[in-house]
């Protein structure tokens, strides 16, 4: 497995790739099973498999985690190495953003909803820094998880309004038995507060039997509500339900097709996300 720090190293091996079916999938390390199943993904469906282990601090707000983002290089690069990925590009934050960086890539309309109003400028930094991997990388496809079904739709949407020529290919959820999700931040929880987590998942899970039985969306988000408020660790970010392609949020009368039933809360200081989809 080829592990490259340098840019210009990356490239120059990328270059004698050719004619391959090249997977790549974009991380910020502290991998998980959910990373681990794009990449196996990619490793069933690409001749290379390349994994990027880069913690953005561009799409991190000041006052969110970026110093304390969980950082376990050692023992990613074993369970890369274990999946008999090809390469791994881990540049440094110098040689992604030099001192006189001043372009970013912006989305104008979905970006306005749920994860882009709670954080503003996230948005920017995800599509900046996944663009620029994309440039780098040249993959043919690429490995998006649905735990970030808002990210996933707006990297789509890059790619089909800036003509990038790359699949993107969408990965289920992995949760652990309870239903809590997997993510790098659930390294900050006790085991305990892992449990108490799980009711994030059960939330969404209850505000989608309850959409299929038919409830006006009001009292559905109602019952939602008033089950997370059981935990009263637990402060709601938003619970909403929203268009499948626009994130715009939902009534009674505004119902076009797919939906996301999609909740961020956080817990004993722990920011979480996590989605339903219904098709
Ligand atoms: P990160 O949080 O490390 O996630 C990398 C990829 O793994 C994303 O596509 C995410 O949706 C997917 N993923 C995370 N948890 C998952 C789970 N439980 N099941 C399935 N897939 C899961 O997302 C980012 O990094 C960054 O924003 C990035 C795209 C790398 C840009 O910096």
């Amino acid at each position: 497995m080829k592990i490259y720090n340098s840019i210009s190293d990356f490239i120059t091996w990328r270059n004698t790739c050719v004619d391959q079916e090249v997977g790549f999938t974009p991380t910020m390390g502290a991998l998980h099973e959910g990373h681990l199943s794009l990449i196996k993904k990619s490793k069933e469906q690409c001749t290379i498999t390349i994994v990027s282990i880069f913690v953005n601090e561009l799409q991190f707000d000041p006052n969110e985690d970026f110093e304390d983002y969980p950082r376990t290089v050692e023992v990613d690069l074993k369970q890369l190495k274990q999946l008999k990925v090809d390469a791994v590009l881990m540049p440094t934050a110098n040689e992604m953003y030099a001192t006189e960086f001043s372009v970013v890539i912006n989305e104008l309309k979905w970006s306005k909803y749920l994860e882009g109003a709670s954080r503003p400028g996230f948005f920017a930094g995800v599509m900046t820094v996944v663009s620029k991997l994309f440039n780098i990388v040249r993959p043919s496809k690429a490995y998006f998880g649905q735990k970030d079904i808002q990210q996933l739709q707006i990297i789509k949407k890059m790619v089909s309004d800036l003509n990038y020529q790359i699949k993107i290919i969408e990965c289920q959820t992995i949760r652990e038995p309870n239903g809590l999700a997997l993510s790098s931040r659930n390294q900050y929880l006790s085991d305990t507060q892992k449990k108490e987590a799980s009711l994030l998942y059960k939330t969404l899970q209850l505000g989608a039997t309850l959409y299929k039985n038919k409830l006006h969306f009001s009292d559905i988000k109602k019952a939602m509500n008033k089950q997370i408020k059981t935990n009263t660790n637990i402060t709601i970010d938003y619970l909403s339900i929203v268009d499948y392609k626009s994130f715009e949020e939902l009534n009674d009368n505004t119902i076009k097709g797919p939906i996301i039933i999609s909740g961020a809360i956080f817990l004993h200081k722990v920011r979480l996300i996590d989605n339903i989809i219904i098709k």
